[in-house]
């Protein structure tokens, strides 16, 4: 029986390359079903999943809900802003709460980095990490990797480059970790100052300049400054920051080849990618996002068969 090495989704850095390949698989099965005119499943029947965001998220959580919507799972949502966790209640007392409820699974978004480790080992259910801080984010690196696969036949041996706040990503971990699984080489480009001081020793080379990365890469991951996560300044302004690191059509034409361009969502446009990009033929933006609700029923539902073997 092939099934997933792990219980949990924490992080890619805890997956393997065998455990990515099972996921592709499986999510290859979902996108063919959600392509049809009823595009649910039984799978999840007798699952309840809870659906935990201590951290806003608009594509990620409406992703989640419905994938697991399509794999007709009984889930409940809860958001901080409306809850007891404003009135200080711990994050096991709030979780263990719901739990009682008899939940199966947690898919859980957290501004602390490490929240999904702890958390799993504290409850006893299967939890995915829905993004943890600036730590990982892996099912957006699922997506991510299985988009470049359904577009260049596969992963290995593909250049990648990250572009932008990569100090600030959990997107930007998670991809590095899946795409060396995979077999694919990484550099990041950006300010100096948005490059984390231990980026070198995860394998990654950092290139500073733009032209240069995206002449040297087959696809462009071009990511959002976080804002909301800085407290100082980390480059003199905006407009400073597009002008040496964001991607417009005339740079996209003139590079040596066609390359791919991919963002996470969402998308500041004009500062780290123009409108015309991110609607151009080499934006597979959209593509990411469709895949995304496929990867994710398919972590979900190898998930689900483990709860279930380990019940009987
Ligand atoms: C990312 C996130 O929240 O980490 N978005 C996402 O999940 N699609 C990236 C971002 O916020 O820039």
């Amino acid at each position: 029986m092939i099934e997933l090495s792990v219980n949990h989704l924490l992080g890619i850095k805890y997956i393997t390359e065998e455990d990515i390949q099972l996921i592709f698989e499986t999510a290859d099965h979902f996108k063919e079903v959600i392509q049809r005119p009823i595009k649910k499943v039984p799978s999840l029947r007798d699952i309840t999943i809870a659906n935990l965001f201590f951290e806003n998220s608009t594509r990620t959580r409406l992703s989640f809900e419905l994938a697991e919507k399509r794999l007709s799972a009984d889930i409940i949502n809860f958001s901080a802003g409306s809850s007891s966790v404003k009135k200080g209640e711990s994050l096991v007392d709030t979780v263990n709460n719901i739990l009682s409820m008899k939940v199966d699974m947690v898919v859980m978004r957290h501004p602390n980095p490490g929240a999904g480790v702890f958390l799993s080992k504290h409850i006893n259910a299967s939890i995915i990490n829905a993004g943890d801080g600036a730590h990982e984010h892996p099912t957006q690196a699922l997506l991510d990797c299985y988009s470049i696969r359904e577009r260049l036949g596969d992963v290995a041996g593909k250049n990648v480059v990250i572009v932008g706040d990569i100090l600030h990503s959990r997107v930007a971990l998670s991809n590095i970790f899946a795409l060396q699984k995979l077999g694919a080489t990484v550099k990041v480009c950006g300010p100096k100052t948005l490059m984390p001081r231990y980026i070198e020793s995860l394998g990654v080379q950092f290139e500073p300049n733009l032209i240069k990365a995206l002449n040297w890469c087959d696809v462009a991951n071009m990511l959002r400054v976080q804002n909301e996560r800085m407290d100082i300044s980390y480059f003199p302004s905006t407009r400073e920051y597009t002008q040496q690191f964001g991607l417009n059509k005339k740079i996209l034409d003139s590079l040596d080849k066609e390359i791919i361009v991919m963002h996470p969502g969402p998308i500041n446009r004009g500062v780290e990618i123009t409108s015309d990009v991110a609607d151009s033929k080499q934006a597979i933006i959209l593509d990411q996002v469709q895949n995304g609700v496929a990867v994710r029923m398919a972590v979900l539902y190898l998930l689900a068969s483990k709860i279930k073997r380990n019940d009987s």
